[in-house]
């Protein structure tokens, strides 16, 4: 049975599984639990990058901390005009993103909230790293609602080798941070890449698994893809491990930490197939979850991948809100989509692609049913 209570097992097999007739099952199941369970809206969430600082150095990433790329930090002005843009446009949800900005200070981020909320009532989603309990209280005081904090990989290996930096706390502090989130209230958003060196079908299972476990609101995953001046962008396989390329080791603009993790015939592939496997699965076991159908998938495919996610389990489409002179310093991966177009086209563009498969864009602020029943929940036993 296509269900909730998959086994690992099963999981797997459907991971692994080739061929068409029997995917197209998962796919159908996977879209009527999506129709059954949130509906024929397609939730809009207007994206803005608003810091590409970060202090961290995953190996993966395009604006880790030590990359020579021009920063920006955008200005509170320039937040809320793209409130606005999304307040005229019908978008109910604004997602604050950024790097792990250290000097993104928390009372610039706690007034924003606020005045988003007063000039605009607009809910507020963010994803800024993982950041201080007292942050993170603040701002879900100023009127946040929901963070954002992708695991990346449930394998405490992968992780560690991924992200090197010394102060980082590992997999288990990511995972208390995101259970911290729950607690303090927020509706919470996690995901996985797909396709990372080294991640294994075993891996993606347990993933899937984490994402039912944690009870997730919210569940984003793409393909890795890689870049170039990343140390992940320049790999090569040494005696059986993945290895940080000799170039890029000797390049003087290159990196001060390696990656060394062991390859491994049970290698996922960083495709569009297996992420809409994973989003089918994640629609199957979380399904009352909000999921998108996210930029990387739309980078390796534009319109004809982000249509084919939204068929197979995601509900959620994020346009790119970011003033566009920003958008080129944000990537975090190359040919990252919608890179050069205003916020105007880019909402456009998802309109349309909605439009194309029948579907309609959601009116009001669309949380997740399973967030509702936790916060009724709580009233309840309070009165
Ligand atoms: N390829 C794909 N996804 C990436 N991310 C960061 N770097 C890459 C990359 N090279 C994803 C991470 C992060 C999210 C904001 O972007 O999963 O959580």
């Amino acid at each position: 049975m296509l269900d909730a209570d998959l086994s690992p097992q099963e999981i797997a097999a459907w991971l692994r599984e080739t061929n068409e007739e029997r995917l197209q099952t998962l796919w159908d199941a996977a879209d009527r639990i999506r129709r059954e369970r949130v509906g024929d809206a397609a939730r809009l969430r207007g994206l803005v990058e608003i810091s590409n600082r970060c202090a961290r150095n995953c190996l993966y990433c395009g604006v880790r901390a030590e990359r020579r790329v021009e920063r920006y930090r955008m200005t509170q002005t320039e937040i809320l005009e793209c409130a606005k843009f999304a307040k005229k446009n019908g978008l109910a949800t604004l997602v604050l993103q950024a790097g792990e900005d250290r000097t993104l200070d928390a009372g610039f981020v706690a007034e924003t909230v606020r005045a988003i909320r007063d000039d605009f009532g607009l809910t507020i989603t963010l994803s800024l790293g993982e950041r201080t309990d007292s942050e993170l209280v603040r701002w879900k005081e100023a009127g946040a609602l929901r963070y954002l904090l992708r695991f990346e990989t449930s394998n405490p290996a992968l992780y560690a080798a991924l992200h090197p930096d010394v102060d980082g706390a590992g997999l288990e502090g990511r995972i208390s941070v995101l259970k911290r989130l729950r607690e303090i209230g927020y509706e919470v958003g996690s995901g996985v890449m797909i396709g990372i060196p080294g991640q294994t079908f075993d891996d993606l299972t347990r993933d899937l698994a984490l994402f039912r476990e944690l009870d997730l609101d919210m569940i984003g995953s793409g393909p890795f893809l890689p870049h170039s001046e990343t140390p992940l962008g320049a790999l090569e396989i040494r005696d059986g491990y993945w290895e940080t390329s000799s170039f890029q080791s000797e390049n003087a603009a290159a990196s001060r930490f390696t990656f060394r993790y062991p390859t491994s015939n049970d290698q996922v592939p960083n495709t569009n197939d297996l992420t809409f496997k994973v989003v089918a699965l994640s629609r199957i076991l979380c399904p009352d979850a909000n999921i998108p159908s996210t930029t990387a998938v739309a980078t390796l495919d534009g319109s004809g991948g982000r249509k084919s996610a939204l068929s197979r389990g995601a509900n959620v489409i994020m346009p790119n809100l970011t003033p566009t002179k920003y958008r080129r310093l944000y990537e975090i991966y190359p040919n990252k989509a919608a890179t050069f177009e205003d916020a105007e086209t880019t909402l456009q563009t998802a309109l349309r692609q909605i439009a194309e498969i029948g579907r309609f864009p959601g009116v009001g602020p669309g949380s997740s049913k399973r967030f509702l029943a936790r916060v009724a929940d709580v009233s309840k036993r309070e009165r």
